[in-house]
């Protein structure tokens, strides 16, 4: 099984409150593989970019693309992942759905979203149709209706 198989197989980040150690949260690879993980963060105000503080101590995983609709957010997320010696990602957020375009990049093979709740379910099932994984705040939905969105 592949190491990306693997990191699904060890991550338990979908509806968790993900406040676990950052090994436990987003898995952990085989050990002995180079290949990376890269991931995408849609939504870096304080909780998104707690997670990006996490991903960034990892040597395991690239963070290739972040979105906000709040430019400033964006800014405060790019000089992390700067001073933490990444390579500048991808950036997006020019309106509430610019993170389908991100959902479209190859070097994107995973999103967390730490947006507000309404979007979540939109998000995270956009996410998968666009065959990313997907691990996501709570709340995962915050309607009945929203457990059979396709
Ligand atoms: N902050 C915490 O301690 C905490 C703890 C547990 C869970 N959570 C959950 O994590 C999520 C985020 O928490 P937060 O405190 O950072 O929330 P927040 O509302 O402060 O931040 C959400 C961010 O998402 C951005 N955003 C909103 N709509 C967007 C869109 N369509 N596209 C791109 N970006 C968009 C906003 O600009 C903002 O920067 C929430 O669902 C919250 O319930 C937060």
């Amino acid at each position: 099984m592949n190491s990306r198989r693997n990191f699904i197989k060890k991550t338990s980040v979908v509806g968790t409150g993900i406040a676990m150690t950052p090994a436990f949260t987003y898995g952990i690879f085989e050990k002995g593989q180079n290949e990376k993980l890269n991931i995408g963060v849609i939504g870096v105000d304080d909780r998104g970019t707690g997670h990006l503080v996490n991903l960034l101590m990892r040597k395991d995983v690239n963070i290739t693309a972040i979105c906000d609709i709040d430019q400033g957010r964006i800014a405060i997320a790019k000089n992390k992942i700067a001073k933490a010696g990444g390579k500048a990602p991808k950036t997006f957020g020019s309106n509430t759905y610019d993170y389908r375009n991100l959902l479209e990049l190859s070097d994107v093979d995973a999103v967390v979203i730490a947006t507000p709740w309404l979007w979540h379910t939109r998000m995270t099932v956009d996410a998968m149709k666009a065959g990313k994984y997907a691990g996501v705040e709570v709340s995962a939905a915050n309607t009945m209706e929203e457990c059979w969105v396709s």
